[in-house]
């Protein structure tokens, strides 16, 4: 199977998951459960449930329902977007390539529909059938913690909206970068992996890939806010310096900006090195967070 039809069954699979996990437009109150499908199936990449997919089959043979954590992933990373669009964060007017939840929908709902995904994300992993009480537990605590305000994703918001307009020195740029973005993403691959039943040394390997792998991933949004157009990302291009945001681009340029991903890249494939041909779509992956267009 090659890569781009590995990312499309996986993606399929996913999005089966999630569409038996959110309950149905019919379903009341309507209005709700029609904000966070139409945010949900809007046609994100699905690169975290990936990742944890392919964590997963690295340290273990395709484990049964892995699909189900992979997808709580994806219900808290879209959570995250309706909530950076809204006028009082990045004030945001396109997503996925359709106006966001809270110009469809009205800011009410989008901030309610953020939470309700949030929310979902964790009954998801609660009911989890086909893992001990143990790593069940295990990767609630991942979830919640890698979503938190302590080097978590809410936690780089704020130090990414209170940075706005503000000089950015290198040290705060990558904090920002690894908190915000970076931290769901590492989850995402010790997720699988815990899911998959890795061992001690595999973990810490993981684990340094998917920090890797989420620093390379929030390098590259930057430099394709700077380069690409709006039609191409599905998102508002060139929001970043007009809202005077810290980003890699601002502080080191394009080109070095491009470099440090690169290798990150490099980072991410080597801390892989312990693993066999199974950890080859992780190496992928990384490859394509990298040379990705969108
Ligand atoms: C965009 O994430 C926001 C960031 C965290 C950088 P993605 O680029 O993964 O967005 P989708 O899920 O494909 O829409
Ligand atoms: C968002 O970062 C990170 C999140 C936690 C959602 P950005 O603000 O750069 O994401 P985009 O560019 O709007 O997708
Ligand atoms: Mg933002
Ligand atoms: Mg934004
Ligand atoms: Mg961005």
């Amino acid at each position: 199977m090659t890569f781009s039809e590995f990312i499309a069954t996986q993606q399929k699979r996913v999005d089966a998951a999630l569409d038996r996990r959110v309950p149905a437009e019919s379903v009341e109150p309507t209005t709700i459960h029609r904000a966070m499908r139409y945010s949900l199936f809007a046609g994100g990449k699905r690169m975290r449930p990936l990742l944890a997919i392919a964590a997963a089959d690295a340290v273990s043979d395709a484990p049964a329902g892995i699909e189900s954590a992979a997808c709580s992933l994806e219900l808290i990373h879209t959570y995250s977007l309706i909530h950076d669009d809204l006028p009082a964060l990045d004030n945001d007017d396109l997503r996925r390539g359709r106006p966001t939840c809270h110009k469809v929908f009205g800011e009410a709902m989008a901030i309610l529909a953020g939470d309700a995904l949030l929310t979902l994300a964790f009954e998801v992993l609660a009911k989890l059938d086909c893992v001990d009480p143990e790593r069940r537990s295990a990767l609630v605590a991942e979830l919640a913690t890698a979503s938190g305000t302590v080097g978590g994703m809410i936690g780089g918001q704020v130090c990414d909206i209170e940075g706005e307009g503000k000089f950015a020195t290198a040290a705060l740029l990558e904090s920002i970068h690894r908190a915000k973005t970076g931290a769901l993403l590492k989850a995402s691959v010790r997720m699988g992996a815990i899911y998959g039943g890795a061992d001690a040394a595999q973990l810490d390997a993981m684990t340094k890939f998917g920090e890797h792998v989420g620093l390379a991933f929030q390098i590259v949004d930057d430099v394709l806010d700077v380069e690409q157009s709006s039609e191409a990302l599905g998102k508002t291009a060139g929001k970043d310096a007009k809202q005077q945001k810290i980003t890699f681009p601002a502080v080191y340029g394009i080109e070095r900006s491009r470099e440090m991903a690169e290798q990150e890249r490099i980072q991410a494939h080597l801390a892989l090195q312990m693993f066999d041909d199974r950890a080859e779509r992780l190496r992928e992956i990384a490859d394509y967070v990298v040379r990705r267009n969108a």
